[in-house]
Formats: structure tokens, C-alpha cells, sequence
């Protein structure tokens, strides 16, 4: 970044300071940025050189703002995959297995967690309590407990966490978010919500640590936490009361044979889920050729007998301004999408969204709009480029390019959203665990709005 760049960013943020002090929200960035008697880079430290801390967090964006950003500090607890996380971001720092090392000795500016999700709230933590603005990958954390000690941080701390919802960027759920605000459908009154994952994608959650409750919270929580994020954000209200069913009875022990990973499997030659990571350099690089340091395999059995998380999920959330949401999630579909349909007072704002299909791709996404005793229209809207749709890039460049740009759709989020998104999941598992319905305002003090959560 130029010294003028740097200056100009610096001003915006001096002057509209006053500005800001109002309606405006302070950008938690924009704060790290504001560094008087600093280097204009803004320094990062990063925990969790996995596939997405290397990639989307790492070498890419190094590759797209290394002239206003720095890596200062890399930290993961697999010293293999730090190395190599190392070379392929291309960073030139120091590593550290010792995260409270790195911390003390790089004093940087951000730091970014990307660890497994059950760890995220040691870091988000730690870095709040060292004065250190936070970007967290979803889910915030994983249980409401965690949530909790990570809520109560933010409060005793100057600075602010971020969390990555990148769903929210992507240009179709935009202009729905629009569309809703702008009253097309009259007053919302329920939504229903289908997310299929396909036996591509949906399987490899069985083959990683997501496949237990104690690292990734479920799916409930690991992946729906995009789904219940966007339905906050959609319906602008909290989540008051979920009640929710689960099983597992496709992968895991209800398969017909198991092994203990891909590689080696006496059943490969039958079996339709075999996987073979070695096609990968980037995963062997990653992961096989680090298994001696902590014993964990990327290519795990999907029918392995202790995968412990449900593969069909079916959720009923009541909002605080009475929207009723159905959703459900399925993890072994043919294809992979989702289908949603907000019913309002006036109409009905549809679409049946297609992520990935073994047939031709779609090149654009169509939201139907239909009024009451009135006309459809069919509004059509272009694919981004990047990662889920353009998100990826939209949300980076709100969060290393230009921290202060403004943010008409609400898509920057923060530990209350982060809170409210992983709240719904917590309660569904608890519902599920204990066939009763759960209040989110049991959960944590969090006190629940009925509009204007973005307020
Ligand atoms: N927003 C999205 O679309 C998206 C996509 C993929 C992953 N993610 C999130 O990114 C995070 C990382 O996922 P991933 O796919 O890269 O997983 P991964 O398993 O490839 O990487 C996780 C890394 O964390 C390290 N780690 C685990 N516990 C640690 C600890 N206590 N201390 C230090 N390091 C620790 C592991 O060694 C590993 O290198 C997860 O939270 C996941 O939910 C988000």
C-alpha cells in the first residue's frame, strides 16, 4: 500500500469519526487500521494452516493485498502442516506450534483463526484479551458455553471479532435480502428452507473431524451456521424457539463395511464413497504426510463406527417477530443446492438455487417473485466469479481492501451474529438430545430483539 493510499484510508477514518459515533458502525478493521506510530501494512498473525488458513486466508490473500497486508506469525499445532502451510502461502514469518509465543513475540495488528471449530473460542479469547482485533472463520464456536466466555471477552475487551459469513455475500442472496427489505412480499410471515448436500461434498463431512459432535458441534452447527445466519440476517428478528429431530442412518455404523481411511481399504473396488486423497499434492502435502505428528486422517472412513452426528436434519424455529422457519438439512443428496421460499402477507419470493448437479451448470440464479392475485416475475441474477458465488472475494475485500466501505446490506458480521447463528444449532442439538423444545434466550445472556437486530 502506498503511504497516499494509506493516508487517505486514515483520514477517511479520522474524519468520519464523529459520523461514526452515530448510526454508522465502526468497522472493527478500520480500528487495527487507524495506527498512528505504525507501518502502513497491516500486520497480520494467523492460527490454523489447514486447507482454508492456507488458502483463502493465506496464500490468496497475500496474492490479492500484499501491498496492505503482512503476515507476521503463523501458528498451528501440527508442526508438518505449518511448514508446509508456510511455503504454500508464501509467507515470509516466523511459525510457532506455541500460539501464546507467537502472540507475545509479533504483537500483530489482526490475528485470523482457521483451527478446527471446537478450538476457535481459545483463540478469539486469547487474541480479544491481548487487545488484538479478531477475524474467525464459522462457526463462532461450537457450544453456548464457549459462546458465552467468547461474548464476555468482546465486552472486556477494546477491540471486536469478525466472523467470516461469507453466505451473505453472494449476489442472489443479496438482492433476496433486498427484495424482503423493500417489502416486495408485504409483511414476512414464514419461510421454508431445504439445504441438500450431495454425496460429493455432504460425504466428506464424514470423513473429517466433522464427523464427531466434539469438533465441529454437529452440522447443526458446523454447516447450518451459514443457513441460520442468513435466516437471521433475511428476517431481520432473533431466533426465539427451536425444537428439532435427527438421526444418522446412512453413513457411519449403518454402512455396509468400514475401514479406518480410504487408503488401504479392502473394500475400495465396491465401495461408492471410496476416495483417493493421493490424486491431491496439495492434500498429501497437507495432511498424509503429517498424520505422524497427530495421528489424524483427511481420508477417514465415511462408514466408520464412531462418527456420532445426524445426516438428516429437520429444524422449527420460531422468531421473535413470529416468523416461523421450516429447515432441514440432508447430507446425501444426487445434487447439491437448496430450495427456500419466503411467504409474506402479499406474495411469495421463491428459489431453488443449484450448487453444484451432475449436468449442465447453470451460469445464473433466478429468485421468483410472485404477488398475490397478481403477476411472477422471474429476476435473474449472473453467477459471480470465486468461491460460493463471489462471497469469498466480496467478503475479503470488505475485510483487507477497504474496511470502511460502506455496508448497505448488513453483510459484515459480528459476535452477535456469530452468537445467533451458532444458538439455533446448539438449541436444535439440544432439542434433539433432549426431545423438547429450547428457548435461545436460555442459552446465553444475549437479550433477544424483535427487529433491528442490525440496528
Ligand atoms: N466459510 C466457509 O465456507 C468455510 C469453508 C471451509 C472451512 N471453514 C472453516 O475453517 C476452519 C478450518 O477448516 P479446514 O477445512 O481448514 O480444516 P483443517 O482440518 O484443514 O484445518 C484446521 C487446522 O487447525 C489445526 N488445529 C486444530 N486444533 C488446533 C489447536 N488446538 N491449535 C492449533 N492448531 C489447531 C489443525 O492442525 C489444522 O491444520 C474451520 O473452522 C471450518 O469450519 C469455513
Amino acid at each position: 500500500m502506498t503511504n497516499s493510499t494509506f493516508q487517505s484510508r486514515r483520514d477517511f477514518i479520522a474524519k468520519s469519526g464523529s459520523l461514526l459515533a452515530g448510526s454508522f458502525f465502526i468497522h472493527p478493521i478500520a480500528q487495527a487500521l487507524d495506527l498512528h506510530d505504525k507501518p502502513a501494512k497491516m500486520r497480520i498473525a494467523l492460527v490454523g494452516t489447514g486447507v482454508r488458513g492456507c488458502s483463502m486466508f493465506g496464500k490468496s490473500v497475500l496474492e490479492t493485498y500484499g501491498d496492505l497486508v503482512e503476515f507476521v506469525g503463523l501458528s498451528d499445532k501440527n508442526p508438518g502442516r505449518l511448514a508446509y502451510g508456510k511455503k504454500y502461502i508464501g509467507a515470509d514469518c516466523p511459525t510457532y506450534v506455541d500460539f501464546d509465543q507467537m502472540l507475545a513475540e509479533t504483537q500483530p495488528d489482526a490475528l485470523i483463526v482457521t483451527t478446527m471449530d471446537s478450538t476457535h473460542h481459545e483463540f478469539i479469547i486469547k487474541g480479544l484479551q491481548a487487545g488484538i482485533n479478531v477475524i474467525s472463520e464459522k462457526p463462532m464456536t461450537t457450544d453456548e458455553f464457549k459462546c458465552q466466555a467468547i461474548l464476555d471477552a468482546e465486552r472486556e475487551s477494546s477491540k471486536k471479532l469478525i466472523v467470516t459469513f461469507n453466505y451473505r455475500y453472494s449476489p442472489h442472496r443479496q438482492r433476496l435480502y433486498e427484495l424482503l427489505r423493500a417489502g416486495e412480499i408485504g409483511d414476512l410471515t414464514s419461510v421454508d428452507f431445504h439445504w441438500y448436500l450431495d454425496i460429493h461434498h455432504g460425504a466428506d463431512y464424514f470423513r473429517r473431524w466433522h464427523r464427531r459432535k466434539e469438533f465441529g458441534g454437529s452440522l447443526l452447527v458446523h454447516k447450518s451456521t451459514h443457513h441460520f445466519d442468513l435466516l437471521n440476517w433475511w428476517i431481520d428478528s432473533d431466533p426465539e424457539e427451536v425444537y428439532a429431530f435427527g438421526e444418522l442412518e446412512f453413513y457411519g455404523k449403518k454402512g455396509p463395511y468400514r475401514h479406518t481411511t480410504c487408503r488401504g481399504c479392502p473394500h475400495a473396488g465396491e465401495c461408492d464413497f471410496f476416495w483417493d486423497i493421493t490424486k491431491s499434492q496439495h492434500l498429501v502435502n497437507l495432511y498424509t504426510e503429517n498424520e505422524e505428528y497427530d495421528g489424524y486422517h483427511r481420508d477417514g472412513c465415511v462408514f466408520r463406527d464412531d462418527v456420532d452426528i445426524y445426516d438428516k436434519m429437520a429444524v422449527q424455529i420460531k422468531y421473535k417477530n413470529k416468523v416461523q422457519v421450516s429447515y432441514s438439512l440432508t447430507t446425501y443428496s444426487p445434487y447439491e443446492g437448496y430450495r427456500i421460499a419466503f411467504n409474506g402477507t402479499k406474495g411469495r419470493l421463491e428459489a431453488w438455487i443449484k450448487e453444484r448437479q451432475p449436468w449442465e451448470e447453470a451460469s445464473a440464479d433466478e429468485i421468483h417473485l410472485t404477488k398475490n392475485f397478481g403477476e411472477r416475475e422471474i429476476i435473474t441474477i449472473p453467477h459471480g466469479g470465486g468461491g460460493h458465488g463471489g462471497g469469498d472475494t466480496r467478503l475479503k475485500d470488505k475485510v483487507f481492501k477497504d474496511p470502511s466501505m460502506a455496508d448497505p446490506w448488513r453483510q459484515s458480521a459480528g459476535s452477535r451474529d456469530g452468537a445467533m447463528s451458532i444458538l439455533i444449532g446448539v438449541a436444535a442439538r439440544n432439542s434433539i438430545e433432549q426431545s423438547k423444545p429450547i428457548k435461545i434466550q436460555d442459552l446465553t445472556d444475549i437479550e433477544l430483539k424483535e427487529t433491528g437486530r442490525g440496528a
